[in-house]
This record gives C-alpha cells, structure tokens and sequence, in this order.
C-alpha cells in the first residue's frame, strides 16, 4: 500500500453530493439491511459524507446511537445543519481522519459505505476500527474494490493522454485504493479483528441520463477534476462521458451503464480482545 503521508485531501462540494449521490444512497440502504440491527446498537459511520446514511442509521436505532466522522468539513458541516440533534438526538458527527481515530471501545458495530477506497493505506484505518470496538463488536464496511469502475478509467486514460487536457496529468499516479478481498482480508487479521466475510461484488450502476451520470463524475471524480482548472470541468466531464459512450452506449431509454466492483468486508473483534 502506498504511503499515507502522500494522501491528498479533495475539496468535496456536499450540496452537489447530496443531490448527486442515489446510487449510493440505494447500496448503502442495501449494506444497512446486512447489519441486522437490534435498535440498541452504538454505530460509528466512517466517511459519513453528507450525513443521510447515518441519519437513516439513526432513524433504526431507536434505543442507541450513531456518529458520522468525515474528513471533510464541508461534508460534516452540511451534515450538522440538515440532521441537527433537535431533530436525530442519537446522531452526531465529527470531522476526522479515518486514518487517524482516537475512538476506545465505544462501538458496537463500525459502518461504512463508498468511502474508505479513498484511502490508500488501510492499516492505520483497520487499527483505529479494531480499538473502536468493544469486544465482540463488529465491522461491516463497502468500498470501491479491485476492478470498479474500469471502462470509465479506460477511457480516461485515452482523455488524459489528449493534448487539451495531458498538460495537468503531470506525475499523476492512481489515486485510489481499489483493493483485492484476499489481501484485504489479511490487513484485517493483522489489525487483530477476525475477518468473516471478504468479497469483492460486481454491481451496474445506472444512470438514467446523461445529466446524471455528469453529476457523478463531477461529485466524485475530484483526483482527476482538480487536476484541471474550474472553468473547463464541464469541457472535460463532456468529452470523457463522448468516450464512454462511443463504446459503451446508453440503452434504449438513455440509461449509461456502468461496471462497479464493490470490497465488502464483515469482521469482529473477539470477545477476549479488550484495548485495556
Ligand atoms: C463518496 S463519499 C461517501 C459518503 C457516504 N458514506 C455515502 O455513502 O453517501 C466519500 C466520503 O469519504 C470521505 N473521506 C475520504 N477520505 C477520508 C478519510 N481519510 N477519512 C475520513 N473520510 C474520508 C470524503 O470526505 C467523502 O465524504
């Protein structure tokens, strides 16, 4: 895994996110149901984003609680003023590095969903769940995994390398961790949780028009759109949805296809493990 220190931070745009951002509300609704919550849980959302999975998460735990840490203050702040504690008095949310969490045994269960393949060293982050856990608890966390998204990436490659736009790609390097479930599954055994479940789970997203499927690229591709200067984001967003779709065309009623691998992982952390 590369080294974290070399980690850059995006300046995400959480308004934009949240209007942007059905697909993965509807699988983090899907990882949600996998939790089989009692209603008592206490829940720790990392890369928490705009707030409205953790709000839903709270909306299940009628008798416990959940907080949403996110690196990005825009994020936690938008999330902070559209699920304020008047309203969800079980949710709170902090802005923190999932690379860096201080937590101590204070969750039963530690959630996340499309946010940890922004980090390419998972190690610090796996130690932070593991002492975030009381005993027994468990993790169940989805990430972009080995192989998302891949005829996008293809046909960047072929943008990136168009005179227009190769002068901003200058030493740039992937920025994502798209990470293998057999690897995955040992950083989890060597953060001292025991792994249950590691698999990586091919999923179509859909977006039903081109309008749409812009809106993702220009919420969530932010290595690759910070590179180029803010009046030409649209230029660039246009010309990579052409190429995708000179070869792989919208269906029949407009909806663009898109091949996702998800890395779903499942752990716990046993019973006899305590951080005192
Ligand atoms: C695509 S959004 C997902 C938000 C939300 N979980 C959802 O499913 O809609 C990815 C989020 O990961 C956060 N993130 C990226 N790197 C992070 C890090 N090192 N620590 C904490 N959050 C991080 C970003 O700030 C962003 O809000």
């Amino acid at each position: 895994m590369p080294d974290q220190d070399h980690q850059p931070t995006f300046r995400w745009n959480a308004t934009d996110y949240h209007r942007s951002s059905s697909a993965q509300q509807q699988w983090a609704s899907e990882l949600i149901q996998k939790l089989a919550l009692t209603g008592t849980e206490r829940v720790l959302d990392i890369g928490c984003g705009d707030g409205k999975i953790t709000a839903e998460l709270s909306q299940r735990l009628q008798k416990g609680s959940v907080v949403g840490v996110d690196s990005s203050p825009d994020m936690i702040g938008f999330a902070r003023t559209h699920f304020p504690q008047s309203g969800y008095p079980n949710l709170s949310f902090a802005v923190k590095d999932a690379r860096t969490l201080t937590f101590d045994e204070e969750f039963d269960i530690v959630f996340s969903n499309a946010a940890l393949h922004w980090v390419t060293d998972h190690h610090p982050v796996l130690e932070g769940i593991q002492r975030a856990l009381i005993p027994k608890g468990r993790m169940l966390i989805q990430m972009g995994g080995k192989g998302n998204a891949e005829q996008v990436f293809r046909e960047l490659e072929v943008v990136v390398q168009n005179p227009r736009w190769s002068r901003y790609f200058d030493n740039f390097g992937f920025p994502y961790g798209f990470f293998d479930n057999e690897d995955y599954r040992s950083w989890v055994r060597a953060a001292g949780l025991d792994p249950v479940r590691s698999e990586l789970i091919p999923k179509i997203m859909v977006h039903a028009t081109r309008t749409d499927f812009a809106g993702w690229i220009r919420t969530t591709w932010l290595p690759y759109l910070e590179r180029v200067p803010e009046p030409l984001h649209q230029d660039f967003i246009e010309d990579l949805i052409d190429h995708y779709l000179l070869m792989y065309p919208a269906d029949t009623l407009g909806g663009i296809h898109i091949g996702m691998i998800r890395l779903e992982v499942e752990a716990r952390k046993s019973p006899f493990c305590s951080n005192i």
